[in-house]
């Protein structure tokens, strides 16, 4: 079976729905932040805080280049693993690299008052997230698949994924 790996910003829902795709598919659910974190026994806040995002797109490179592609997992990554050219070949040899696309309204509304969000730490924060929209959402286009997700339940956008990767 093939890996499948979920890219697309912040509040796209990657985590969620990447758990519930695992457990359809009976494969390990792994997320990419999360082992950023263990690697580094420190969170992704405080790696940005104090190292800054350059030093984290290098772990998250890192860890990217590390994983084992022989072994079938639902992957979910951090939303701006998109921005690096050379993580591209690295999400593509995983296996089918699905974008889970939401509106911006949608995006903002809900991560608007999370607050372990570095990179919405700004003093203008909707602005900030415009900006990274309008970039990476060219981006994101690279997928092999473009799941919509407005308006879908969770199970539906498994549903949707899980014909798509069959
Ligand atoms: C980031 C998104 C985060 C995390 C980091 C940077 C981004 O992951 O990797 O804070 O650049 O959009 P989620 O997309 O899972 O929130």
């Amino acid at each position: 079976m093939q890996s499948v790996v979920l890219i697309g910003f912040m509040g796209a829902g990657k985590t969620s729905v990447g758990k519930a795709l695992a457990a359809r598919l009976g494969i390990p659910f792994v997320d990419t932040d999360a082992l950023i974190e263990r690697a580094a026994g420190r969170t992704i806040a405080d790696i940005f805080a104090h190292d800054g995002e350059a030093a984290f797109r290098a772990l998250e490179t890192q860890t990217l280049a590390a994983l084992d592609a022989a072994s079938p997992a639902v992957y979910a990554t951090g939303g701006g693993i998109v921005t690096r050219d050379e993580n591209w070949p690295l999400l593509k040899r995983l296996g089918r690299v699905v974008h889970l696309h939401a509106a911006a309204e949608v995006l903002f509304e809900r991560v608007r008052g999370e607050s372990h969000r570095p990179l919405l730490k700004t003093a203008a924060p909707r602005e900030t997230f415009n900006e990274l929209f309008a970039l990476r959402e060219a981006l994101y286009g690279q997928a092999d698949l473009t799941v919509d997700t407005d308006g879908k339940a969770p199970a539906a956008i498994v549903d949707e994924i899980v014909r798509a990767v069959a």
